[in-house]
Order: structure tokens, then sequence, then C-alpha cells
């Protein structure tokens, strides 16, 4: 599989940081990135809280850092009576280049099905954003070797029937379930494990070119002192970062590792 394929490590805040915080962050980043840019292959998107989304464009945009803008959900109809909700039309005229889409706390907590995160992974594919699609097990299904089966299934149904252009252009975000916000990495020969079996997922569903050209992320306790060694796995394009995002430092030692 090539080897060329650009690392994107990107911080998901979650519901952390207020817009004023964030213009902040976005400063203390800035600085860092001047003094030390990261090297070549390698790009950072940042997934602030939808009411932090303007103020971060605005302060990314302002001083042209180099690090893309990103959302944490969207919802999947183009427009309409949806209180609460928000388009991704609108997401994409804040210039937004990637939008998560079936992160497990939403499926957990908001009862998101696989059905819904491709509704999701469409809508944000129409108006011209990549979306991030999370796969990942929960611990009973590691632990019951139902892993590898349980991503598939989550492949399928998001990315099966897709063009290989389009699926090419995705980045698949795995996540497992047991590694989130608990401390527990999993370990590097999980994260490549499961990074491999996306890969061959990816090719038997869209065949070989989209297979070398998909981004897969490693998501779950990601720190400044993990990422090094997952960031050389063969098969593992990025991270997918949430509480060590949210200091600009710590974000950006995540980046440079390695
Ligand atoms: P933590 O890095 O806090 O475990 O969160 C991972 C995650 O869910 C990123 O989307």
């Amino acid at each position: 599989m090539s080897g060329s394929r650009e690392l994107l490590i990107s911080g998901n805040w979650k519901m952390n940081l207020t817009h004023f915080e964030a213009i902040q962050y976005v400063q203390e980043l800035a600085a860092l990135l001047r003094a030390g840019p990261l090297r070549a292959g390698r790009a950072l998107s940042l997934h602030p809280p939808f009411t932090a989304l303007r103020s971060v464009q605005t302060a990314l945009e302002s001083d042209s850092v180099p690090v893309a803008l990103g959302a944490q959900n969207c919802h999947e109809s183009e427009k309409g009576a949806f209180t609460g909700e928000v388009s991704a039309e609108m997401l994409s005229k804040l210039n937004v280049s990637y939008v998560i889409v079936g992160h497990s706390e939403r499926r957990q907590y908001f009862a998101e099905s696989d059905q819904l995160v491709r509704a999701k992974a469409d809508a944000v594919l129409r108006r011209e954003m990549t979306p991030i699609i999370c796969v990942g097990e929960s611990l009973e299904e590691r632990e019951s070797g139902e892993a590898l089966p349980k991503v598939s299934c989550q492949l399928e149904a998001a990315i099966g029937g897709r063009s290989a252009a389009v699926v090419g252009g995705l980045v698949i975000a795995y996540e497992p379930i047991w590694a989130i916000g608990s401390g527990r990495t999993a370990t590097v020969e999980d994260a490549e494990e499961m990074a491999a079996h996306i890969r061959t997922e990816v090719e038997r569903l869209a065949g070989e070119e989209a297979a070398s050209f998909v981004r897969v992320q490693y998501g779950g306790s990601v720190t400044p002192e993990s990422a090094g060694d997952l960031l050389v796995c063969k098969d593992v394009d990025g991270l997918l970062v949430g509480g060590a995002s949210l200091k600009a430092e710590s974000l950006y030692e995540i980046a440079r590792a390695r």
C-alpha cells in the first residue's frame, strides 16, 4: 500500500472550551506552529463545539494558521424544522473541511444507528466536506472476539456501494470504545491490526485504489507519550484525540511526535 498518505491529527474537543477559550487556544497553537512547523506530510484539524466554530474560523483565517477546521457532528437533512440541529451547509459556509460522524458517544448517548451515520456522511459529502467516519468495538465485543466483524459491519453500512473516488477521499477513525477517555490506549499491535483490517475491508468494498488512498486514524486515550509509536504504524494515518487535545501545547506535541 502507498506509504505517502498525509497524516491527519485531529483534536476533538467534545463539549469543552467556550469561544473565548477557543480563541486563546488558537493563538497559542499558532505561536507554536510559527516557531516549529509540522514536518511535511502532517496536517492538523480542530473540532470545536458549534458555538466556537465561527471564532476558531476567524482566528485561523486571519492569521493564516495552517490548521483545518472541523466539526463534531451535523444533521443529515438539508434544512428544516429540526430545533437545535446544525446542517452540513451551515458548516461548509464556515469553511469547515472535516466533519466527524458516528462518534461512539453519539451512537451510545444519542442512539445514532449505522443508517443514520451513513445519512450524515451523505450530507457532509453533498457539501464537499470530508466525513471522518468513526468505527469501533465495545470491551465486551473485543473480549468475545467480535471486534473485527463489528467494525466490518459498521464499515459496510457507512461506505458500501459508494464509488472508489468517494471512498478514497474519506477518513475512517478507529476508536475502540474501551479506550476512549479511559486512559487505556490500545496497544500499537491492536491499533495496527484493526487499521490493516479496515484497509482490507475498504479494498473489498471499494477496490484497491480506494484502499490505498483512504486515511485511517486511531483514537482513544492518545497522549504525547503514546502518539509517536502509533503514528509510525504502517496503516495508521493519523490520530483522533479527545482529552489530550484540550491544551494547544499537548495537541502540538502529539502532532510533532517522532
Ligand atoms: P480521548 O482521547 O479523550 O480518549 O477521546 C478519544 C475520542 O473519542 C476522540 O474522538
